[in-house]
Order: C-alpha cells, then structure tokens, then sequence
C-alpha cells in the first residue's frame, strides 16, 4: 500500500493523503465484477469510436464504463448531470466518454483495484461538466481565442468544481475534475500542480483528454490521425505527463489497437 499526496496548493488546506491499494500486476481484472449486477441495458450513445482503437477489442472496456453508468443511475443527480451535460453540447459528452474508457484501459493496465475504476470512470464522465457554464459559441469558435476568452475557458475544472461540490463524490472522482488540466511539469492550470501532487486518476484522465481531444474533428481545426496523436502523447512523457502512465497508454495502443503497432 501507499501513500499518495492529492490535494494541492491552492485549496490553502493540509494535502490530503489517500490510501491506494494495487493489485498485483498481471492479475488482471474481470471488469465486469466491477459493476452493481444489473440488467444490461444497450445504449448506442455510449459507444465511442477512438481512432488507432479497434472497436472489436475495446468492447468489453466500453461495456465495463456503459455498466458502470447504468450501476450509477441509481444516484438520480448523475443522470441529470449527464443529460444536461448532453444537451448542452453533444461533443462535450461523446469526447466525456471516450475519456472514461481510454482512463479505465490505462488504469486497469496500472492494476489498480476495481472499486477505485469506478471512481476513476466517474470522475472522467464528469471532468468537463464545468464547461457548461462557459458560452458554447466560445468553447465551438473557429479561431484563436484571445487571452482573456483562454483565462474563461481555463476556469472550467473550477467551475465543474463549483457545480459538483455538493454531490456524493469520492475524493479520487472529485480531483479528477478539479486536476485534469494540471501538467506533469508543473505547466497546467488551475493550480500549477506538479508531478505526484496531482492524483494519480487525473494523470490518468489527461493523457486519455489529450489524446481523444487531438484526434477529434473540432469546428476551428480537423483531427489528428490516431498515430500522429499517440506520437504527440509519448513525446510528452515526463514533460507534461507521467511516463508510469504513457508507458501504460502505449502498452493499451498495442492491446487494443486496430492494427497494432
Ligand atoms: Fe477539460
């Protein structure tokens, strides 16, 4: 077991120490013991298309995260939040749930336990809920923006915060949304948090956002082919990622992609 520090600078509290147990590696995980047993439902909005990932072989990964949210719905406030968060911008959502399956490949490749999985898909569904409160004609503009529209747009993990602050979140799930955005090297916002200050769920959920992010089609720019983006991703290791977790990117490249590598 080990101790890690998660919460930063700018809360002005004591960090917050967690407990967090591995399994062994190579054990691997039945992903489907991690859910609350429960009719499978299909919901054809929960299947993301990842490029460079074969849709046969990440499957199962995408059913584990679709079970998962079908074991939450039983906390009415997530379904709300997930629609609301739908409607206000379907980008938002579908790249929300790319981020939750590319996060619980990685994390299932780091053998952390299945309890915290679910913590960690959670935390990924939600990491980008604060963009609601930014104007969509901004997030969608084609365009540079200009510094003082970046400063709104970099309010997001704050105000995702705001939002959820009262919601029955775990620690690990709520810091997946406040650090997502905080860098490796110190470089990220909102905290300029480094290496090991950030949780280890929000190292995660960064690679997984930078990569669906680079990949997908936006209104101002056309996306990356898959192995551009994944070049992009290693060459960040140790700058603005951690190289634990892009070496497990890598390692879930070769597992699940399409052509292997
Ligand atoms: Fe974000």
């Amino acid at each position: 077991m080990e101790e890690r520090r998660v919460r930063g600078k700018r809360s002005g509290q004591e960090p917050v120490w967690v407990k967090s147990e591995r399994k062994q590696p190579g054990k691997g995980l039945d992903l489907l013991d991690i859910v609350v047993a429960k009719p499978y439902t299909p919901a054809k909005d929960l299947y993301p298309e990842i490029p460079l990932f074969s849709s046969r072989k990440s499957g199962p990964k995408v059913r584990a995260v679709e079970q998962i949210v079908q074991s939450l719905r039983r906390w009415s406030w997530l379904e709300v939040e997930l629609d609301r968060l739908c409607r206000f911008d379907r980008y938002t959502y579908v790249h929300s749930i790319h981020v939750a399956v590319l996060s619980l490949m990685m994390a299932e490749q780091l053998a952390y336990k299945r309890k915290d999985l679910r913590d960690l898909v959670l935390g990924a569904l939600l990491h980008d809920v604060g963009k609601e409160r930014i104007p969509l004609a901004l997030l969608n503009r084609p365009g540079k923006l200009t510094l003082n529209e970046f400063e709104l747009v970099k309010e997001h993990p704050s105000l995702g915060e705001e939002i959820l602050r009262l919601k029955p979140l775990s620690l690990s799930a709520y810091l997946v949304i406040c650090q997502h955005h905080e860098r490796w090297n110190g470089r990220g916002y909102p905290d300029g948090l480094h290496g090991t200050q950030i949780h280890p769920f929000a190292q995660i959920a960064a690679v997984a956002d930078v990569y669906d992010a680079l990949t997908t089609d936006r209104p101002y720019r056309k996306g990356l082919p898959g192995r551009v983006a994944y070049e992009m991703v290693v060459a960040g290791a140790g700058t603005d990622f951690s190289e634990e977790v892009v070496e497990a990117f890598q390692e879930i490249v070769v597992l699940f992609s399409a052509t292997g590598l």
